[in-house]
């Protein structure tokens, strides 16, 4: 999807690290309680340090839903995190993305139209009114609108065996589930909760009938989109066996965007929080490799005493998206509001908003 950034001025792009973080500094306090900075845990350093409250995908969108005090919520995210705190946000309120060619590739690999084009496909060969689309939060706001639309919800890395399980309960035996864009978290979720192979098709939207026959869409329980994020599908098996030959006691902890294969050997496997949350309770002394951002993983190895702290993958894996929400481009858009111009809003029309909302809380309530 091509969105358009307006390359910055000079004073942004030339300012040393020092005097923008002065800068930053100076236009945060003057905007005071009017300003609520969200922080995704894969962000660098010099944004990071400026957010208010961090969080995985499903924290951060927890935290604009109750956040009604400020006027401006600056993501420090991709696109659709940002879609989502519009949609959860008071309409007194303007959610701001510093760069608005932060996207996420991943959400780029299902559009409306493929998903529509695929809803009508299944709705030849089967019953649809039995199938539940469940939409990752890594998604357009125009998806999570058409699964509040068609009885549906969103779910993040956080909560998706809930909401799998919830929507396997919506019509009994006879429920499917079309899970986009991720393959990988709902083939590692429906694994999860006890399905096997035979039970999961793979969806391919560039083929007719998803690339599949049309007994095998009426046999499958889970259709998973063919979407991958291409920063986790880098870690494989053979990540794993090298350092656990290094390091027999070594613990490995992947992000459930990971294959399955590697979250099949992985001691532990959860979202950006509970990467977090295994490493803290992890014994002292312990050597853990973990598989997500490169930026999280730097952040744990640098904040962490007493363990060691490395990528699965000892080559770098940014995310090049979450990477374009720089120290330049916050500073402009703070400064900009100092001056009174809200730059960058990122806003998501009223009807979509309203299904996509259905979606949202739908979440929210299960959870
Ligand atoms: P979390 O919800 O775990 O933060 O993941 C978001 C994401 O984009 C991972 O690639
Ligand atoms: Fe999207 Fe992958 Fe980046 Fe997450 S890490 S925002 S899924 S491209």
């Amino acid at each position: 999807m091509m969105r358009l950034q307006s390359p910055l001025s000079a004073t942004y792009v030339e300012a040393s690290p020092d005097e923008l973080e002065a800068r930053i500094s100076a236009a945060k306090a003057t905007l005071g309680k009017r300003l609520f900075i969200l922080g995704h845990h894969y962000q660098r350093e010099e944004v990071m340090k400026w957010a208010d409250a961090r969080g995985d995908s499903f924290g951060l969108s927890r935290i604009a839903a109750d956040q009604q005090e400020a006027e401006y919520i600056v993501f420090c995210g991709v696109h659709f995190m940002a879609e989502s705190a519009d949609i959860l946000t008071g309409d007194h309120q303007k959610v701001i993305l510093p760069d608005l060619n932060a996207g996420c590739s991943m959400a780029d690999m299902a559009d409306i139209e493929s998903v529509e084009e695929a809803w009508e496909a299944i709705a030849e060969v089967t019953d649809i009114a039995s199938v539940v689309p469940i939409t990752y939060m890594n998604s357009s706001a125009a998806l999570k609108a058409f699964v509040g639309r068609n009885g549906g919800a969103v779910c993040t890395s956080s909560n998706a065996k809930a909401i799998l399980t919830w929507a396997l309960e919506q019509h009994g035996d006879a429920t499917k589930v079309l899970f986009f864009p991720d393959q990988h978290l709902g083939r590692n979720t429906a694994f999860q909760l006890g399905f096997d192979a035979d039970s999961m098709q793979v969806w391919n939207p560039r083929l007719e009938l998803g690339g599949l026959d049309e007994a095998a869409v009426k046999s499958s329980k889970f259709l998973l989109w063919k979407g991958h994020c291409s920063v986790h599908q880098r870690f494989s098996t053979t990540h794993i066996d090298a350092f656990r030959a290094e390091h027999p006691g070594g613990i490995v902890i992947a992000h459930p965007e990971c294959s399955h294969e590697v979250c099949e050997m992985a001691d532990h496997v959860g979202s950006t929080d509970f990467i977090i949350k295994a490493v803290t309770a992890a014994p002292e002394g312990s050597v853990i490799a973990v598989a997500t951002e490169i930026h999280l993983v730097d952040r744990l190895a640098r904040e962490t005493e007493g363990k060691t702290i490395v990528s699965l993958d000892p080559l770098v894996c940014p995310c090049s998206t979450m990477f374009r929400i720089d120290a330049p481009h916050l500073c402009w858009v703070l400064e900009e509001l100092v001056a009174g111009n809200v730059v960058n809003q990122v806003t998501v029309d009223a009807d979509t908003a309203t299904w996509a909302k259905v979606a949202l809380e739908r979440m929210l309530a299960i959870v």
